[in-house]
């Protein structure tokens, strides 16, 4: 693996390999001093092009936590705003040094024409509605230790997946590891291409939750929205948001999942979003641990392995 720009590129062995050196990993997060020496020397160039709290962040802690020399570049303030293209930019960080790139932005694509412009691995943190794959890790490494196993979990993913990215790269890996994704919403917030995305597609919100063990909602897409796609925000949340009364008829064991950021109220009430089942803050805490793993594992890392516990700084 020499760049991670799609959940689909990922063989099943290579996916568990990336959640295995997270959880090995996430050990570094419960000590007081969380630093390893493991990318010492290495550069990592944050390239956001999109706005971006918990993904951005993340990146910048899982290098930093990795002692990786981290350049957070954004789009806005740059010289992007004089006209300076992506292949430009790509090209000055290359006189840089990086070793790693990670670049959300948004078209559909940037990060795959990135990695052929700059000799570093490049990391897809999302581009445009296509893809997302750090979310999809991280998502699938938070249903694993709370459910204990992927392989034939069932998932919905609710709402506008016409515009998700995370979607897409959730369907790609949960079925390369083996769940069973329901894909739910309206008929006009579904990709045309959706019949042949390895899942299954429904508009009944109420007929798939009693049968999950896992509902994750997806934040509506405003800005990406150039039509009307629904009648009202109510009538979305009327029949797509994860009310209280939904959630009392879900499965016991079942847990709820968001990406963020969440639009309360509209697609899951407050109730929900902070309610035990949640899973909301611990995506974002093992969001960490997984891009940890990803630049270990891309950047090549230090002789020793994750679990060493050896010098700190
Ligand atoms: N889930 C996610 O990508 O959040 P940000 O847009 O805040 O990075």
């Amino acid at each position: 693996m020499r760049h991670l720009l799609s959940a689909g590129d990922l063989t099943r062995d290579e996916a568990l390999l990336i959640l295995d050196t997270a959880r090995e990993l996430a050990q570094v997060g419960e000590r007081s001093v969380k630093k390893l020496p493991t990318l010492r020397g290495r550069t990592v160039v944050n390239l956001f092009y999109e706005d971006s709290t918990r993904t951005r962040i993340s990146f910048e802690a899982a290098a930093k936590r990795m002692s990786a020399d981290v350049i957070n570049f954004s789009a806005r303030g740059s010289s992007v705003s004089k006209g300076e293209s992506l292949k430009d930019t790509a090209l000055t960080l290359q006189a840089m040094g990086a070793d790693g790139v990670v670049i959300r932005h948004s078209a559909s694509g940037a990060a795959r024409r990135l990695a052929e412009w700059v000799d570093g691995a490049v990391v897809n943190a999302g581009d445009g509605t296509h893809e997302h794959p750090t979310q999809a890790l991280l998502d699938a490494f938070t249903m694993r230790e709370r459910m204990g196993r992927l392989e034939g979990l069932r998932v919905a993913v609710v709402g506008d997946i016409r515009h998700s990215r995370v979607a897409r790269s959730n369907v790609l890996l949960l079925n390369t590891l083996g769940a069973e994704v329901t894909l739910v919403a309206p008929p006009t917030l579904l990709p045309v291409s959706v019949d042949a995305w390895p899942c299954e597609v429904s508009y009944d919100f109420d007929e798939v939750l009693p049968k999950s063990d896992v509902v994750m909602m997806l934040r509506v897409q405003a800005e990406r929205m150039n039509a009307s796609f629904f009648p009202s925000a109510r009538e979305y949340s009327r029949r797509y948001g994860l009310t209280a009364e939904r959630f009392a008829r879900m499965a016991d064991h079942a847990i709820v999942m968001h990406p963020g950021p969440m639009i309360r109220g509209m697609e899951i009430s407050a109730e929900v979003a902070d309610s035990a089942r949640s899973t909301v803050v611990e995506q974002v805490t093992n969001g960490v641990s997984v891009r940890m793993a990803v630049l270990y594992l891309l950047l090549g890392g230090a002789i020793q392995g994750p679990g060493h516990q050896g010098e700190t700084r």
